[in-house]
């Protein structure tokens, strides 16, 4: 069986578009594969989050995993700091890591354009950590999107180069993976393409969101003055709440409103209305599930704990082969 890596951010509540994408990955990957999900709660330190709010993060994203379904049976999960592993992996890469390439890359040079007062070291040698996130259990496959296809070129550059360096076969060459056309992309609220909590306030419909916020947000999606052709081709702002309908709504609901517009006696305050209820349904067992496991802190322990055990058993092994490799050997 194969093994997979994924690392989690520790900020920000899971919405729809992670659902469809990232998560449906997880849930089925997670029965094919051996499977190690973690939550990258050292990586975050870059930007120096107040202690309380990191915890209060980690804690949130965890159960929001949780809730959509990941299963601390069949899966892997943990907390990356639980596991102090990585960051002796991360010390012995960063021996050969050179500072040029780690210059370069495109999100390092992102960030310190953002974060120009608090350009650190956490942040040139990211792409170390997130090797040795993947290294660490020797993975074959790393679900991410394209923007982190920089930093899984550079995990296979760190481990090829430890391969040569030792003269061994050590490392697998992991391959970013996804179930492509499987996946759906969900689109924005504020006629955006993508649903994502970067993209501005309104944008994206997150699981833990209230029916409140949710109606709220639905009735300021961006539409436009109306179709003005009968059967006219939708354009990409109308095509997107059609889009979100999909995910959502009933077929039935869906083909009403689209010979509504074929038709021209759309209103879309009420495909609005529609659209948010079927939003708040879809969304109402997550945030529940998720309300349930907030409060249950035995079995959050519990969960977390096991996945520290398991994720130890394989991290413990290959930084004892790799010590002994590099000749960090006992006498
Ligand atoms: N850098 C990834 C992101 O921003 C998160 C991450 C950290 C990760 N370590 C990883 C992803 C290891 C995959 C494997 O989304």
């Amino acid at each position: 069986m194969e093994t997979v890596v994924s690392g989690i951010r520790s900020t920000g509540n899971l919405h729809l578009g992670n659902y469809f994408g990232a998560i449906k990955n997880f849930l089925k990957m997670q029965h094919e594969n051996n499977c190690y999900f973690f939550i990258a709660d050292y990586h975050s330190l870059t930007t120096h989050p107040n202690p309380s709010d990191l915890h209060d993060k980690v804690k949130q994203v965890l159960v929001e995993y949780l809730a959509c379904g990941i299963d601390p049976e069949a899966a892997t999960i943990y907390i990356q700091s639980d596991l102090p592993e990585i960051a002796e992996l991360y010390l012995l890469m960063n021996m050969n890591a050179y500072i040029g390439e780690l210059e370069r890359c495109t999100s390092f040079k992102e960030k310190i354009r953002k974060h120009s007062d608090n350009i650190n070291a956490g942040l040139l040698t990211y792409p170390v950590l997130m090797a040795a996130d993947i290294l660490i259990h020797r993975a074959h496959k790393v679900p991410v999107g394209k923007d982190q296809e920089q930093h899984l070129e550079m995990t296979r550059q760190f481990g090829n180069r430890f391969n040569r360096i030792y003269s061994v076969d050590y490392f697998p060459e992991p391959v970013a993976f996804n179930f492509g056309t499987e996946l759906v992309k969900i689109p924005g609220l504020d006629g955006s393409g993508k649903m994502g909590k970067s993209e501005g306030e309104g944008n994206a419909i997150f699981l833990f969101d209230t029916a409140v916020a949710i109606r709220k947000k639905v009735m300021k999606a961006v539409t436009d003055t109306g179709p003005t052709q009968l059967n006219q081709t939708k354009p990409e702002v109308i095509e997107n709440l059609f889009k979100l309908m999909n995910a959502v709504s009933k077929p039935d609901t869906i083909s009403y409103f689209d010979e509504q517009y074929n038709a021209m006696t759309i209103r879309y305050g009420d495909l609005k209305k529609q659209l948010a209820e079927d939003m708040v349904l879809f969304t109402a067992p997550f945030r529940e599930k998720i309300l349930e496991l907030l409060s249950n802190n035995d079995y959050i322990n519990k969960v977390v704990r096991q996945g520290a055990e398991k994720a130890h058993e394989s991290g413990r092994k290959t930084v004892k082969e790799v010590r002994e490799i590099i000749g960090l050997k006992s006498f």
